[in-house]
């Protein structure tokens, strides 16, 4: 077993695959349960955005382990609104609490907030970068449901350029030697770098369809974004994205008869809800995980 006490987790990067797949295996074993390995131990998570699942999984997993949550509102009733630097504002956080959550819409801030503190920083989002817990969580799902990850064909569809969940999981998939099919709407791609970084270092086994309907063909997993609005430049190119992709029933029965649909979730208005009460929703089963994985996350970095 790898030691993770004290450690920071900023990208996906920063664990390799053996110590994924710990994460999971620990995961496994917090099903339902819950312990005292963090009794007496503060996390104080930092949304700077907004958040639903991730801020309130991290909370009951904290709990669910004996620990506590401190949080500091909205921002509008910190100190930030009073100009205080966000370095600042971490190095006070750090002497009161043992571990920080931060989710920010600056791509780096959660690596700078690891700098700055003597504290384990788990990142919980930092713009389009990176989403790392919300990674290990679909790792998760796509093992309870699919079994082995190397075997699978995975569709990543939707706003493929501007989602961070897309980013960390292109990056771990590729690590784990499954098959990746872009299909994203025209300008919503991956990053370029991206791209190379995975070609470059896994190997990975990349395709673009040149439809969705041919990529729902030959998928075993379609993983869904929304169009992340907040983060054009041009208010109208989001509600165009948000206009023209959607992902409908019929698109769905082309594809083989055990596909599944995953998604990070919030879903906006991208799947058709016909959808949410057929066998290829995954999602909300998804979201659930976030509680055993988070709980993992936190037992093996403070534990
Ligand atoms: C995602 C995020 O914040 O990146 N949400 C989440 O953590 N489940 C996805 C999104 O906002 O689209």
């Amino acid at each position: 077993m790898v030691s993770l006490k004290g450690t920071d987790l900023i990208s996906i990067r920063d664990f390799d695959k053996k110590t994924i797949e710990q994460i999971l295996s620990v995961a496994k074993k917090m099903e339902n349960k819950r312990n005292k390995a963090l009794a007496g131990k503060i996390l104080a998570t930092l949304f700077f955005e907004p958040s639903t699942r991730t801020r309130l999984s991290f909370q009951s997993s904290m709990l669910r382990l004996g620990g506590q949550v401190i949080n500091f509102g909205s921002i509008e009733q910190t100190s930030i609104n009073k100009g205080e630097s966000f370095t600042d504002t971490i190095k006070i956080v750090e002497k009161y609490a043992d571990g920080i959550v931060i989710r920010h819409a600056s791509e780096g801030t959660a690596r700078l907030a690891a700098e700055v503190a003597g504290i384990p920083v788990i990142n919980a989002g930092d713009g389009a970068n990176q989403h790392p817990t919300q990674t290990l969580i679909d790792l998760y799902t796509l093992q309870k449901f699919k079994g082995n990850i190397s075997k699978l064909n995975v569709c990543l569809t939707g706003d493929v350029k501007y989602a961070r969940a897309m980013r960390s999981l292109l990056y771990a998939l590729s690590m784990f030697g499954a098959r990746v099919t872009f299909a994203s709407p025209p300008g919503l791609e991956m990053e370029a770098s991206a791209v190379e970084e995975v070609e470059k270092k896994f190997g990975a086994r990349l395709t673009t369809a040149a439809s969705l309907s041919e990529a729902i063909e030959k998928a075993d997993v379609l993983y869904v974004c929304r169009i992340q609005a907040e983060r054009f430049s041009d208010p109208y190119e989001a509600q165009k994205a948000q206009r023209e992709f959607k992902l409908t029933k019929e698109l769905v029965e082309q594809g083989k008869k055990d596909l599944i649909i995953l998604h990070p979730l919030p879903k906006v208005n991208e799947i058709d809800p016909a959808l949410d009460e057929t066998p290829y929703a995954k999602y909300f089963q998804q979201a659930a995980n976030g509680i055993p994985v988070r709980m993992a996350i936190l037992q093996e970095i403070l534990g």
